[in-house]
């Protein structure tokens, strides 16, 4: 019997050439495919695969799991990465490896498979997750060490093995797509100086095309979780997927940065994630009314750390679980609506309430029924200035 090998299949040039040329090595390739929400054509890219050679594909609709135990972990965690970048991309790396994994358990597979490139994060955050998952499956990585060095070199060897696939259509950027987010790098963007054209957006409208009226958006969030979207409860996957509308209308949840992968290099980086920004916002806002000052504070560098593990790839690691339950445990409190305005690419908290609030009228008012005891004020700050009495050193 030939060695069968699980390969994470998107349905684009790399991953169709690397089903022929790891059948053409003598294995048997089963295509996966985890839907997360790129809205493909799950079933035309099953008939490619086919048609490549694989031997069977596998389709999965792993958007609920994705939403529920990845993006809105992300979200009660505060992760943003170099404070642009939501993680889309990272985030669904270990949830289409543990897809892989699984696949390849119940096909009696001893192989897995993936198109990523050796300067990348993505081939680290595969390869890492499946081998804290199952450290005895084998890792084949065609792109690293093939012969086809060049876009051109994979056209013509997909012209002479008959692989289906669309040769007309040029390829500018690398895009990769998922519920949360678009990420888009190389080709033009590979000059930092370059302005992108607009149609390199596909989720938000540029300024000049963007509503011209404000929308306002509620959202309700429960223990850290959005669970309402102007009032109307709704599941994850749906309250992403309509407000992920209404700010890419607003121009809002573009980011164009420089960032520093883990493989050393910097690269430049095309992001869109409408939905993401607004509840990132929002979450940030509930928790500033809600959560005491130290928790926060804390929790500032929780996020940086969590943001780093995620995009490291160390997703399902001890620290990275361990941070998950002391999020958990500030978000006990993270109850109640926070109202935004979007308008041409931006978007403002503009109210927040919550039955769990921290902020009292009666100690912050200026006006009539304060109980601030001002006179309090005058022996705190002596004490607290203590240690720094006649500290100041001239001329150091
Ligand atoms: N730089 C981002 C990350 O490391 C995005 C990677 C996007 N991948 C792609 N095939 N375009 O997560």
């Amino acid at each position: 019997m030939k060695d069968r090998v699980v390969l994470a299949y998107s349905g684009g040039l790399d991953t169709s050439v690397i089903i022929k040329w790891l059948t053409n090595r003598g294995y048997d390739v089963i295509a996966y495919m985890a839907d997360v929400g790129q809205e493909s054509d799950f079933a035309a890219y099953k008939k490619r695969a086919l048609a490549t050679g694989a031997v069977k594909v596998v389709v999965e609709d792993l958007r609920d799991e994705f939403v529920k135990d990845f993006v809105f972990k992300a979200l009660k965690a505060g992760a943003i990465y170099e404070n642009g970048y939501l993680l889309a991309t990272a985030l669904s790396r270990p949830i289409i490896a543990k897809g892989l994994v699984r696949t390849a358990q119940r096909e009696g597979a001893k192989y897995v498979a993936h198109g990523c490139t050796g300067k990348g994060n993505d081939q680290v955050r595969f390869e890492v997750t499946v081998n804290s998952i199952d450290p005895s499956l084998k890792i084949l990585a065609p792109v690293r060490e093939w012969e086809l060095k060049t876009r051109s070199e994979e056209i013509e060897y997909a012209k002479d093995n008959n692989i289906p696939i669309d040769t007309t259509k040029k390829k500018p950027y690398s895009i990769d797509v998922n519920l949360w987010g678009i990420s888009i790098e190389s080709g033009k963007l590979e000059d930092p100086y370059y302005e992108p054209d607009e149609d390199i957006y596909q989720l938000t409208k540029g300024i000049d095309k963007a509503a011209a009226k404000p929308a306002y958006v509620e959202v309700e969030f429960k223990k850290g979780v959005p669970v309402k979207l102007n009032g109307k409860a709704a599941d994850g996957v749906s309250l992403i997927t309509k407000l992920a509308r209404i700010a890419g209308d607003a121009g809002v949840g573009r980011s164009d940065m420089i960032e520093n992968r883990l493989v050393g290099i910097k690269s430049r980086e095309i992001y869109e994630a409408p939905a993401g920004w607004v509840l990132y916002k929002a979450h940030k806002a509930l928790e500033a009314l809600t959560l005491d000052r130290e928790t926060l504070h804390f929790k500032e560098l929780v996020a940086q750390k969590y943001s780093e593990l995620t995009y490291y790839g160390l997703w399902y690691t001890p620290l990275k679980e361990a941070l998950d339950k002391f999020v958990d445990e500030t978000q006990a409190v993270v109850n109640g609506t926070v109202r935004l305005k979007l308008h041409k690419g931006t978007c403002s908290v503009v109210g927040r309430k919550s039955p769990d609030s921290l902020y009292k009228k009666e100690l912050a008012t200026y006006e009539k029924g304060d109980v601030f005891d001002q006179s309090l004020a005058k022996g705190f700050i002596e004490i607290w200035g203590l240690p720094y009495r006649g500290s100041y050193r001239k001329g150091k």
